[in-house]
């Protein structure tokens, strides 16, 4: 059993965006087993680095989506991304640092602000967008 399972009740209807989501989770369930059997920091670094880098991709993306469909919500959305790429970017600096960065702290804000992120803030464009070319 994974550390996420994918539901289907988490789909915002935009085909692209929900692929790049299921990818997050994942790297999420990558970087919690690569941290779970104690494997050596240079694989969890390794994850780590991916899904900072997916994330950044996928907030590009998703923004530049937002942008083009003219979706009155895309400031605060942008705000969003921000603080959760601010606060992954300090996980990664620590661990890069040798800094203790605890696995279960890593993951809990992983699981969390994706599950929030996707179900109370893009599930809202996928409601207003979907159904139409993307
Ligand atoms: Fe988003
Ligand atoms: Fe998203």
């Amino acid at each position: 059993m994974s550390f996420l399972d994918w539901r289907s009740d988490w789909d915002t209807g935009m085909g692209e965006m929900d692929r790049q989501h299921q990818r997050l989770v994942h790297l999420i369930n990558d970087l919690h087993d690569a941290m779970k059997v104690g494997q050596g920091a240079g694989r969890v670094g390794t994850v780590l680095h991916w899904l900072q880098d997916y994330t950044e991709t996928h907030f590009q993306q998703e923004e530049a989506l937002l942008r083009a469909r003219k979706w009155p919500g895309l400031n605060r959305h942008l705000v969003l991304h921000h603080e959760l790429l601010d606060q992954l970017g300090r996980y990664v600096s620590d661990h890069d640092a040798g800094r203790h960065v605890s696995s279960l702290d890593i993951s809990d804000f992983l699981r969390d602000w994706l599950i929030n992120h996707i179900v109370q803030e893009d599930k809202q464009y996928g409601a207003a967008l979907s159904g139409t070319a993307v």
